[in-house]
């Protein structure tokens, strides 16, 4: 018979909140017109798409006129590099990134290169963090942006965003960062991490899939992506969707107390202890201890294959951290770039929580481990 499904792959995507469905709900009923029509079909769609940029504004602590809405993370993060690139005529254009990035900076990186840009990856600590004097030894004078992701999708390991900011501005370089895995998590607000540019996935905050956004300083050109009509100030073309906006702008009230994370985090923490106090050091943690989004546990089942575990409970959503390729396990590129050891980020497993979370389920995570894994503490 099998178990209950227990879900932890909230860093892969979450369900969409009730609140969200409902106000998804009233947006379909009364907002079909085109938001850019003036007579009585397009207002209240229009109204819709501004309460919403407002209400994604508010989160992000920024002007509403700097929220750019997108189809999602990876479009946000497309916009912000090769926008930075389109939009300057300087011959040597260099970009400044990490090695831990999410493929949609690192493959339109690897696209700009091809395209001649230069970009420098900065390395990772064990525990997934970049050096801020790294990135100051990196930049040079034909510098266009640097992106340095927020926290690690993989691990949760949070970047010191403030100092490499504070950095860039010194040097007077735009500053984008992915803050995909991070808003609703930890605080966000564009002033205190003091970035030019900021990512939004919907559907890592409750709201669907097709959504998201690109925050823009005032003052900073990226060329479209997407040309077209004058949609979103010029900056992205297309018709917007009420319905989408809308969701994410109430994905954005509801996370912005991130009063559901003290929660989060103490379940996550206890399920760590657990896990040490059972498996001893045949686990060990990946990520850093501290600096890390407080809902990911990101755990190696040393000397064991991370999709084997997985396969061996019942009825849990989780991810690995390394993949099969022609018969070979490889490491995720996060996982090498800290370092970790092969016969420990293959056993990699990453748990990650959320609002539906309950103790109760941790607590059968961890029987079922305790009934597949030999104890050894
Ligand atoms: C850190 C990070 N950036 C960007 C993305 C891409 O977002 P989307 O799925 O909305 O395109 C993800 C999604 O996994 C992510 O984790």
């Amino acid at each position: 018979m099998s178990m209950a499904q227990i879900y932890l792959d909230y860093n892969a995507s979450t369900p969409i909140a009730p609140e969200v469905v409902a106000v998804m709900r009233d947006a379909m009923d009364r907002a079909f017109g085109n938001p850019s029509s003036p007579h009585w079909a397009g207002v209240p769609a229009r109204q819709i798409v501004e309460k919403a940029r407002g209400q994604v504004a508010d989160l992000l602590g920024c002007a509403p006129e700097g929220v750019v809405f997108t189809s999602g993370g990876s479009e946000a993060n497309n916009f912000a590099l090769k926008g930075a690139f389109f939009g300057s005529t300087r011959a040597r254009r260099h970009i400044v990134t990490t090695r831990v990035e999410h493929p949609s900076i690192v493959t339109p990186c690897q696209f700009l290169e091809r395209l001649s840009a230069e970009i420098t990856w900065l390395p990772v600590d064990g525990t997934g963090r970049i050096d801020p004097d790294d990135l100051r030894r990196a930049i040079a004078a034909d510098t266009i942006l640097i992106s340095v992701m927020h926290a690690n999708n993989e691990v949760g390991t949070i970047q010191p965003i403030e100092d490499c900011a504070a950095i860039a501005r010194e040097h007077g370089i735009p500053f984008h960062t992915d803050a995909a895995q991070s808003v609703g998590k930890i605080p966000t607000r564009v002033d205190v991490l003091g970035v030019d540019l900021l990512t939004i996935a919907g559907h890592k905050l409750y709201a669907p899939k097709g959504i998201g956004a690109l925050y823009v300083r005032n003052g900073i050109t990226l060329e479209p992506l997407i040309h077209g009509a004058g949609h979103e100030g010029g900056r992205r073309a297309g018709t917007e969707s009420a319905l989408l906006a809308a969701a994410l702008g109430e994905a954005c009230v509801l996370a912005s107390a991130l009063s559901d994370m003290k929660r989060v985090s103490a379940l996550r923490d206890r399920f760590w202890a657990a896990l040490r106090d059972r498996f001893g050091n045949t686990v060990a943690l990946n990520g850093h201890p501290k600096l890390r989004l407080p809902n990911t546990l990101n755990v190696s089942f040393i000397g064991r294959i991370g999709a084997d575990v997985l396969a061996e409970l019942d009825g849990v959503a989780a991810s690995t951290g390394s993949a099969c390729h022609a018969g070979r396990i490889e490491l995720s590129p996060v996982l090498e770039a800290m370092g970790v050891p092969p016969e420990v980020g293959m056993g990699a497993v990453r748990f990650s929580l959320g609002r539906g979370t309950t103790a109760e389920e941790i607590d059968s995570v961890v029987a079922q481990l305790s009934n597949v894994l030999p104890r050894t503490a």
